[in-house]
């Protein structure tokens, strides 16, 4: 399922007032012109959360549930643009045991029904991404009507990746890509060959080809990434979109992450420098001037490492 194409435009509003206490201190510590436009979570340690208190997993997501609410409800009182929370992986799916993916599925449709007039209420709108057609149909039915009940909202976006799989999404882009390109030939009665020689494969395929067939193509890639229970993995996770997403972990389980969590992760992002594979704002043209030139710096490589180093191997 991939979000509707006429979708409302961003309209931030002065809701910092319906903060708690708590979060409205640490607020007023951030820059609000760095707030990230975009925030992908991986909930991660809802099993944990319940074995550490003697109960069935399936009480640890459902608590997950509750904190996806706090979460979003924060999400949107700061004017987070977009909201992205893995919620059921692909490999959930397969290697799971009937009994919780079934949980899952209908934890999700409660979860929808539930909370949609507070979508409402807070102004957000929620889309999906996975492979959401293989879902059983009465999940996808209540997602639809999820999404419709919320699509004339013009705050936070909140993207529940559902089925979603990292690689599986980008084997979908590429089938897309070439479905589209075939389908191109043909209306112009010539092949496929003939059409990527018109313009060279180069105009025809790139960077910005393979974001636009993505799930998330009507998306900024995301600022930040927050992985709970303290797992360093990105777990098939929006691998394209994080090429250069900070990534803040912590130990905190997913049922006992909030609001100010995620305003705690924003503050560890300011403090960040994004450097996008470039030298940063703290490199300055004074920093350029000093480095030795590149001469020099080859004859103390040459005086400086003895033969046996500089020998073939
Ligand atoms: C990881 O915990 C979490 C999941 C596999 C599912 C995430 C689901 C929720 C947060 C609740 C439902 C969400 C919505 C949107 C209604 P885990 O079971 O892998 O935890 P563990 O690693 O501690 O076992």
């Amino acid at each position: 399922m991939r979000a509707s194409t006429t979708r409302p435009v961003f309209q931030p509003c002065s809701r910092l007032h319906e903060l708690s206490a708590e979060e409205a201190a640490l607020y007023a510590q951030l820059d609000p012109q760095k707030i990230p436009q975009h925030v992908a979570i991986i909930m991660d340690g809802n099993g944990r959360w319940a074995g550490k208190r003697a109960l069935k997993r399936f009480l640890g997501h459902q608590q997950g549930a509750e904190s996806v609410q706090f979460v979003v409800e924060t999400a949107s009182r700061i004017n987070l643009p977009f909201i992205t929370l893995y919620a059921f992986s692909l490999e959930n799916n397969l290697r799971r045991p009937k009994s919780e993916v079934n949980f899952l599925m209908k934890l999700l449709r409660s979860y929808l029904v539930g909370n949609v007039k507070r979508m409402n209420d807070n102004n957000v709108r929620m889309e999906y991404i996975g492979r959401i057609c293989e879902l059983p149909s009465e999940v996808q039915d209540t997602m639809q009507w999820a999404s419709e009940a919320t699509a004339r909202n013009t705050g936070t976006t909140l993207t529940l990746a559902l089925n979603y799989g990292s690689r599986s999404e980008i084997v979908d882009a590429a089938r897309k890509i070439l479905t589209d390109l075939i389908a191109e030939a043909h209306q112009r009665g010539c092949s496929l060959e003939d059409l990527i020689q018109v313009d060279g494969l180069e105009a025809r395929l790139d960077e910005h080809h393979i974001s636009g067939a993505l799930y998330t193509a009507h998306m900024p890639d995301p600022d930040l990434v927050i992985r709970t229970s303290g797992e360093q993995r990105i777990s098939n996770f929006l691998l394209w979109q994080i090429a250069y997403s900070e990534i803040f972990i912590t130990d905190r389980l997913w049922p006992d992450f909030r609001g100010i969590h995620l305003l705690e992760a924003i503050q560890n992002y300011q403090k960040r420098e994004r450097r996008f594979g470039g030298l940063g704002e703290t490199f300055t043209d004074e920093d350029l001037d000093a480095l030795e030139p590149a001469a020099e710096v080859a004859e103390e490589i040459v005086t400086e490492l003895t033969p046996k180093q500089l020998a073939p191997r």
